[in-house]
């Protein structure tokens, strides 16, 4: 460490700043495996003043910023590798204030998102952006990810409920952009394009966030199917019946780690190769039950179970929310692919037939959220392996399955970023020219590039 970090800022205490090993290996990562943790030291600013004089000191000493917030990416966009500052936002948790005429909170960048969810429902309202990482995530790391979940289909995005952002820039100003306001036809709406930039760009110190009314009761079907192709016909039936606000899946194998590791009892006495989890309205249950009976007929799916009780619907909620914390300790080769619905069944088999040709000894661990394209594939380390070597043949595989995203004009990452992870394989999505301008905007809000400097845009692509 070359700089003297007591020349940070005159506000800090010593208990805002730490360097032992111990903190240094937590605040370092994220949920990402296989890269190196080496952090210099950890930051927690209390206040917007004192992240702008973080940027002033990185730029002074020419040190680089991690910004961290949950560290519950999988993308290794929150890690520290090569002696980089971590700002972690732990302790700019609050909520600043709640506006209910235009349904505004207006938050901190550090406040977990179930404790977002949770004061929604207080004031009678609702945040519905969620996913199985909602208790530790916070919402600025949420809104640098733009943060999808399992409520896309009814929901969108972060994105999509981002009324106002407070962002310090690398150069250390602080961008207000929006104010809160739904209609601003000014130009370049820079919010949205924070939105989604993995901490590159700025640090996010505010965020106004939208709320909405809360949904009536909903209710839980689970549905058993013998081929992943089959889950798309039965979306296409259900969705033009009736407005679904989840359509998940799982495939068999996903099920099995999941009842193993939460003790769990299996929705049906006979298994399927794969099961579709839906959320909807309870008033529409007559609907979904015609719905139903048209893909049982058709055998498209050969059984159901329908919640009774919110308890109940939890249950079998933990059917799909359970599975990436049940496979970790299988230290799985994760990717986060999309495709356009319509390609997903052909997508699937091809992916599925690439790794059982090439990799025979690896199990694909499906799941995700099938309604809007989004596919989880999960390679399991055999336990043979070393971690080592696994991740090196995943990375030997990457490019081919990345080829068939590709060829389906698909992405390499729909909702996890892409961080250190992905880097290297952002062409696969995006042009040259596209990662030409993403360089050239980086260095016009990062011109000393101090912010996630190594993540994002792969080197060498699109330099003139
Ligand atoms: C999920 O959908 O469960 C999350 O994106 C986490 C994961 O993919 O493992
Ligand atoms: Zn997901």
């Amino acid at each position: 460490m070359n700089f003297e970090l007591d020349s940070i800022g005159k506000n800090f205490t010593s208990k805002q700043i730490y360097t032992d090993s111990e903190r240094l290996q937590i605040w370092g990562k994220d949920w990402t495996n296989g890269f190196e943790i080496n952090p210099s030291a950890i930051v927690f600013p209390e206040t917007i003043e004192q992240v702008k004089e973080i940027i002033s000191f990185a730029i002074r000493e020419n040190v680089q910023l991690v910004p961290s917030g949950g560290r519950t990416g999988l993308s290794g966009g929150a890690v520290a590798s090569n002696g980089e500052i971590v700002v972690s936002f732990d302790r700019m948790n609050a909520i600043k204030s709640f506006n209910a005429s235009d349904k505004i909170v207006t938050c901190e960048p550090g406040l977990i998102t179930a404790d977002l969810q949770t004061f929604a429902k207080e004031q009678g309202f609702f945040y519905p952006v969620d996913f199985a990482s909602a208790g530790s995530s916070q919402i600025g790391g949420n809104v640098a990810t733009n943060a999808g979940g399992i409520k896309v289909i009814r929901y969108g995005l972060t994105r999509d409920w981002v009324a106002g952002l407070k962002v310090v820039t690398g150069t250390g100003h602080l961008l207000d952009c929006n104010f809160g306001l739904v209609k601003n036809a000014t130009g370049y709406d820079f919010r949205h394009l924070m939105i989604g930039s993995e901490g590159t760009l700025g640090l996010i110190v505010e965020v106004d966030i939208r709320l909405t009314s809360p949904p009536p009761p909903q209710i839980v079907m689970v549905l058993a199917a013998e081929h992943s192709k089959d889950l798309i016909k039965v979306l296409k039936e259900f969705s033009q019946r009736l407005p679904l606000s989840a359509f998940e899946f799982f495939s068999d194998l996903a099920l099995s780690k999941v009842l193993d590791h939460r003790e769990l009892k299996a929705p049906f006495d006979k298994r399927s190769p794969f099961y579709a989890l839906l959320e909807f309205d309870a008033l529409q249950v007559e609907e979904a039950e015609k719905a139903f009976e048209v893909c049982e007929k058709a055998a498209w799916v050969q059984d159901a179970v329908l919640s009774q009780t919110e308890n109940q619907s939890r249950k079998l909620w933990q059917l799909r929310e359970g599975i990436s914390e049940s496979i970790a300790s299988y230290t799985p080769y994760k990717n986060d692919l999309s495709v356009r619905i319509e390609d997903v069944p052909e997508f699937l088999e091809e992916v599925d037939t690439y790794v059982a040709n090439s990799y025979p000894d690896f199990e694909v661990c499906w799941y995700g959220h099938i309604g809007d394209g989004n596919l989880h594939l999960n390679i399991l380390r055999p336990e043979k392996l070393s971690i080592e070597k696994f991740f090196e043949l995943g990375h030997e595989m990457s490019p081919r399955i990345f080829d068939l995203v590709s060829n389906k004009r698909g992405s390499i990452s729909a909702e996890h970023g892409v961080g250190l992870l992905k880097k290297d394989f952002l062409s696969f999505t995006r042009s040259d020219e596209e990662i030409r301008i993403m360089r050239s905007i980086k260095s016009i809000f990062d011109p000393h590039q101090i912010l996630n400097a190594d993540k994002l845009i792969p080197a060498g692509v699109g330099t003139d």
